[in-house]
């Protein structure tokens, strides 16, 4: 038997993302965020909703780009930190000793310090209520050499992204491996099948 929750926004886990931007005067900021994730295959695009209270708001609108750095577990404590305080008032690179690299390809800085970085081009803007949805196209994806492997895939465990989770509020790392996508299901086709 299931028992109602309400509405709310419970899907897990959340993708633990560090969105780096530039203010009004070029400096760096970053935000973290995990309202998001994978919006389109073709062309490649995330999506990330920020609250218009965020600093971060209004830079990825007046220079429409972003960055997306995924820290890795060693980094938990300064990506909740980097999502603490406020670019308004802080500098939050200079404060937690981290690098800022300005992206060639989008106007926007990402962390060289996390291992996996996406350069986005804003594409377009959706108000949904107190979050702004914002897409973006996804011009290049970075990665520490030494976390791809020889079929040019990203090593996940290396990477060891953090995992948040929307109702509780608490961070996880990667569980163990369940099986492979398009395959551990097959043989239930099969069966299906015969049947
Ligand atoms: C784990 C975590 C996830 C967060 N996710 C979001 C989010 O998806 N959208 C949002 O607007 N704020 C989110 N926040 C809060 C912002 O990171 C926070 O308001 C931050 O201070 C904004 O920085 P800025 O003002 O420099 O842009 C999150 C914070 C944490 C710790």
């Amino acid at each position: 038997m299931k028992t109602s929750l309400g509405a709310k926004t419970l899907l897990y886990p959340a993708p633990v993302m560090v969105v780096g931007t530039y203010n009004e005067q070029g400096q760096a900021n970053v935000m973290t965020a995990a309202w998001g994730g994978i919006a389109c295959s073709r062309p490649p695009c995330i999506s990330i909703s920020l609250r218009s209270a965020t600093a971060s708001h209004a830079y990825i609108v007046s220079r429409k780009a972003f960055t997306i750095s995924l820290p890795s577990r060693a980094y938990a404590a300064q990506a909740d930190y980097i999502g603490l305080v406020s670019g308004h008032n802080h500098n939050k690179f200079e404060e937690l000793g981290l690098t800022p690299v300005a992206s060639t390809l989008v106007d926007a800085p990402y962390v060289n310090e996390f291992p996996l970085v996406l350069e986005c081009r804003l594409v377009a803007i959706h108000e949904l209520g107190l979050h702004t949805q914002f897409i973006g196209e996804v011009m290049d994806v970075k990665v520490d050499k030494m976390l791809v492997t020889n079929k040019r895939r990203v090593n996940i465990e290396q990477l060891d992204p953090i995992l948040f989770m929307p109702d509780s509020g608490l961070y996880y790392g990667l569980g163990t491996l369940i099986g492979e996508a398009f395959s551990i299901g097959k043989e239930l086709v099969q069966h299906k099948d015969k049947a």
